[in-house]
């Protein structure tokens, strides 16, 4: 059967474990010189129908690390862009690519794509979704922390796609997670009702930002306005002022609290210069990690290893 990566809510808690056990086994290999072949003829579609820096080039450079190749697609280049119907767009490209990523605006064009799709289609963010992004983020807390069921979790700013796949973790995987999001800016309420009915670990939502860090052990941000928000960026610039991460915040939190934020960042919105370059953000390994986890994950999709 032919699994697709829509949201994290597609795999089990020991599948998502699986994916994060196997990225940190793929980047160790990779440290040490090991070649691999696991996608040898092989070829990914790549459909992006908003920018992207780290998941396209990381997505083809895993492609590429495992033997396999890909084919780009900008939105605007394809007939997608003339409003040929997602369903024939599906069809067709399973009849040349064995897998699609893809990036778009609305969960339900993933979910058109998935449906009528024979090869799997994975999520590469919708406005409701980012969930490679947070395997990616689980790996690298796993890989400071050591694990990340025993440690709290805090999300300060927008209810974004990013909180949302957070929620559907936290969910899945059990841990502790509280997001400070302004009034108005919480995130999705049945992705967050599903998840609090998955795990007995506390998932809630405060409008405090110190009360979010103050017991936390992870100190995770994302941009206030998201891609296809710009319009709003001034509203949301002053709405947000409160909610950034900064030395005043994190002198609240544990002294061996990190800070995770998916890039790219705002610097001097939702986070300082000082706090984004300081020793306590990983932004970077998160960036790299993406890597790894992205050849694990179409490792384990494509041809089920
Ligand atoms: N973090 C992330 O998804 O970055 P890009 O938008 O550059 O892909
Ligand atoms: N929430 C952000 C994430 C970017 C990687 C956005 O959707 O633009």
């Amino acid at each position: 059967m032919v699994r697709h990566l829509q949201s994290l809510q597609d795999f089990s808690k020991e599948e998502l474990n699986s994916f994060i056990d196997r990225a940190i086994v793929l980047k160790k290999e990779r440290l040490a010189g090991v070649s691999h072949q696991q996608l040898a003829g092989k070829t990914v579609g790549m459909i992006f129908e908003k920018p992207s820096t780290r998941t396209r080039v990381s997505f083809e450079s895993a492609m590429y690390g495992l033997g396999g190749q890909v084919i780009f697609l900008s939105g605007r280049d394809t007939q997608l862009a003339r409003s040929e119907p997602l369903k024939d767009m599906a069809r067709v490209m399973s009849r040349y690519v064995d897998g699609m990523v893809v990036r778009t605006f609305g969960q339900e064009v993933v979910t058109e794509l998935a449906e009528y799709s024979s090869v799997p289609v994975i999520n590469a963010l919708t406005d409701l979704h980012h969930p490679c992004q947070i395997l990616s983020d689980i790996m690298t807390v796993v890989e400071q922390k050591g694990n990340i069921e025993d440690l709290k979790i805090a999300w300060v700013g927008d209810g974004n796609n990013m909180a949302n796949s957070w929620i559907q973790a936290a969910g899945r995987i059990g841990f502790e997670l509280i997001l400070a999001c302004p009034e108005g800016y919480d995130p999705d309420p049945e992705i967050m009702a599903a998840a609090q009915k998955e795990t007995a670990k506390p998932i809630s939502v405060t409008r405090s930002p110190e009360e979010a860090v103050a017991t936390a052990d992870v100190i995770n941000t994302d941009v206030w306005a998201s891609m296809g928000q710009e319009d709003e960026q001034d509203e949301r610039l002053a709405i947000f002022q409160s909610f950034q991460i900064n030395a005043q915040l994190m002198a609240k939190a544990p002294a061996d609290a990190i800070v995770l934020h998916c890039l790219p960042a705002h610097r001097e919105e939702e986070i300082t210069e000082e706090v984004l370059e300081s020793d306590r953000c990983v932004a970077f390994d998160q960036a790299e990690n993406k890597m790894h986890m992205h050849k694990a994950i179409l490792e384990q999709l494509i041809v089920g290893k």
